[in-house]
């Protein structure tokens, strides 16, 4: 059997689609634009890659996108001061600070100083908490675009066995949480494997939906997973350089999620693939957040 595919591009289209119709709804209504800020601190390639996009998927949607670059070198006390100034400024929504940042600026303090209600990563520990309860305003942008997918391919999550593998802050964690909540699109019984999970493939192909954010290219194998699984690989590394599709004369990066793509598209039901998958769905997302920043104003 080979698997549905599940491209995140042709879901995150139609979201879009129907968000760029509610905010000119807002701005029609109230005179209100939606304005997202990005930070972005230093060159890291990645970094700049997706703040770019999302800036380009802002100014698409009719929101205003207000970018700040900074160097490296940029000290913590500097940073916390343009945030700030972004917190204050009524024009901004939605305040973004890309991440990773520089080794000797503390992340935490930064998110921290975000205003919670100007924080459409949903980062803030304020968002945490209220996600955690079940009362969230902004879910975090990849578990959220995780969700849409799973939800959107019709994919039964109640009562099935989710199992997700990593146990980052910004995807492996909140969507475990995600996942287990006694609401639409949820109500799983959930398992988070990590780098001291004894014996990984005993969990994962136990999985009905199986969501990988390792890491790691090619972590899951196709002997890992239960045949007619969903797959959801949220992995985007970096494995070397292609020619562009648009333009041969450019090198882009060449991309691998943390599933071996081939063989498990054999045995599972669904699958998404890298790039096409997640990614486009994260930006959507955080679209919808600046939006919904934007509509708590008015
Ligand atoms: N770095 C990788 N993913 C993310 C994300 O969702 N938000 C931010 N701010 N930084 C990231």
């Amino acid at each position: 059997m080979t698997a549905e595919i599940i491209s995140g591009k042709e879901v995150a289209k139609a979201i879009r689609a129907e968000l760029a119709v509610e905010v000119a709804k807002l701005k029609e209504e109230h005179g209100v634009v939606p304005g997202l800020a990005t930070v972005l601190v230093g060159e890291n390639p990645a970094s700049v890659s997706y703040v770019t996009a999302k800036n380009k998927a802002s100014k698409e949607l009719g929101m205003n996108s207000f970018q700040h670059t900074l160097p490296a070198e940029t000290t913590e006390e500097d940073l916390l001061k343009l945030v700030d100034e972004l917190n204050k400024n009524d024009d901004v929504n939605g305040i973004l600070v890309q991440l990773p940042l520089p080794k000797h600026i503390d992340e935490n303090k930064v998110l921290c100083a975000i205003d919670p209600d100007k924080d459409v990563d949903g980062f803030h520990p304020v968002n945490v908490g209220r996600l955690v309860i079940g009362e969230e305003i902004f879910p975090p942008c990849t578990p959220a675009g995780i969700q849409e997918l799973i939800i959107r391919s019709n994919t039964p999550t109640s009562g099935a066995e989710v199992v997700v593998v990593g146990r980052s802050n910004i995807v492996g964690k909140p969507i475990s949480i995600m996942m287990v909540q006694k609401k639409e699109g949820a109500n799983a019984t959930v398992t988070v494997c990590h780098t001291r999970t004894r014996d990984m493939a005993e969990h994962t192909k136990r999985a009905d939906i199986l969501i990988v954010a390792a890491g790691v290219p090619k972590a899951v194998t196709a002997d890992m997973v239960k045949p007619g699984a969903t797959v959801i690989d949220v992995g985007v590394n970096r494995v070397g350089e292609k020619p562009s599709k648009k333009d041969p004369n450019r090198m882009v990066a060449l991309l691998e999620g943390d599933v071996d793509y081939e063989p498990v598209k054999e045995v599972a039901g669904k699958i998404t693939p890298v790039p096409g998958g997640v990614g486009p769905m994260t930006i959507t997302m955080l679209m919808r957040n600046t939006y919904r920043a934007a509509k708590l104003r008015v």
